[in-house]
């Protein structure tokens, strides 16, 4: 469960695979728990210049830096309208303004298919507490749909700030999104890393948010590409975790292979569901203190 999202298993897709829901009918039948399309922008947006991905070859991670290209939220509400949900969606929505993510959080709001809507908050306008308390604020009033506000690790600083924001205002937490790093390997000389080097902080992160709330719904992504480290993300407190440089070190075949493993895993340590796993940690935490 994220919320009052029932989910069928807590292993989902992450932003970026899927940004424009192009590849829904295809790719949803691999496997994941749910699946999320975008990030999705008010209007058109087109990538930055090439290269936009390089893939390491001798350790398990990813430079990427597509720009957030979009279609835009008007083609893609469309598309999404017209997919049979076969496993949770969950929309990822990019805002550079609050009227932006007001305007995209309305359009996810009207349509049956999204469960939750994600809030990807790459603009510098909500980096500081004030900002983001004002967008937690506004995306509240707009929707029942449950909203995740997703960081990045340059938010850590203010991690403790964020938790606070999204419990008063209802919503959850994903974290993270990739470290920002500058790179000539990349055709905007910058972009974000994804995969193992995330894994960690993912991890850190997770601790940290537990000790400020322990019942904040809470989504794991940072270089989950087994199921020990689905289970370990589960035993640091998180709902369900999202994947997606796994996919392109172990193809579509990833989801049910981190699914089988995570099972594997809960029996070695004799957890009979998810739920008991979830959050083990941080209880045996509380319970030494
Ligand atoms: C190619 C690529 C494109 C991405 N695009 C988006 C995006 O549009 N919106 C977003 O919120 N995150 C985006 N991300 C970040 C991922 O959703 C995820 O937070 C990050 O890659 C860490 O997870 P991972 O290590 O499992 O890949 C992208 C990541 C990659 C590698």
């Amino acid at each position: 469960m994220l919320g009052n999202v029932r989910l069928p298993n807590p292993i989902g897709l992450a932003a970026g695979y899927d940004k424009d829901g192009l590849l829904y009918d295809r790719f949803s039948r691999w496997g994941m728990g749910f699946y999320i399309v975008g990030s999705i922008t008010a209007h058109r947006r087109r990538p930055l210049p090439r290269p936009r991905l390089y893939r390491s070859r001798d350790g398990l991670w990813m430079l990427n830096a597509f720009g957030l290209p979009s279609e835009g939220v008007i083609p893609v509400s469309r598309r999404i309208n017209g997919m049979r949900a076969r496993v949770p969606i969950i929309s990822n929505v990019a805002g550079f303004s609050l009227s932006e993510f007001s305007v995209l959080i309305r359009a996810m709001d009207s349509l049956p298919q999204v469960s939750a809507i994600e809030l990807n908050i790459s603009c510098p306008l909500f980096d500081d507490p004030a900002g983001m308390d004002e967008l937690a604020a506004l995306s509240s009033g707009l929707t029942r749909k449950p909203l995740l506000i997703k960081l990045s690790p340059r938010h850590s600083r203010i991690l403790e700030n964020a938790v606070h924001i999204a419990e008063e205002n209802g919503l959850g937490i994903s974290v993270y999104n990739t470290i920002p790093v500058t790179t000539d390997l990349l055709g905007a000389g910058r972009g974000g890393m994804s995969g193992l080097p995330l894994y960690r902080r993912t991890l850190s992160a997770l601790a940290r948010i537990r000790e400020v709330s322990d019942r904040i719904p809470l989504m794991a992504i940072g270089g989950i590409m087994t199921g020990v480290q689905v289970l370990e993300a589960l035993e640091a407190g998180a709902d369900a975790v999202q994947a997606l440089t796994a996919v392109a070190f172990r193809g579509p075949i990833a989801f049910r292979r981190m699914s089988e493993e995570l099972l594997e895993a809960m029996e070695a340590k004799g957890y009979r569901s998810v739920s008991e796993a979830k959050g083990y940690r941080s209880r045996a935490l509380v319970r030494a203190n």
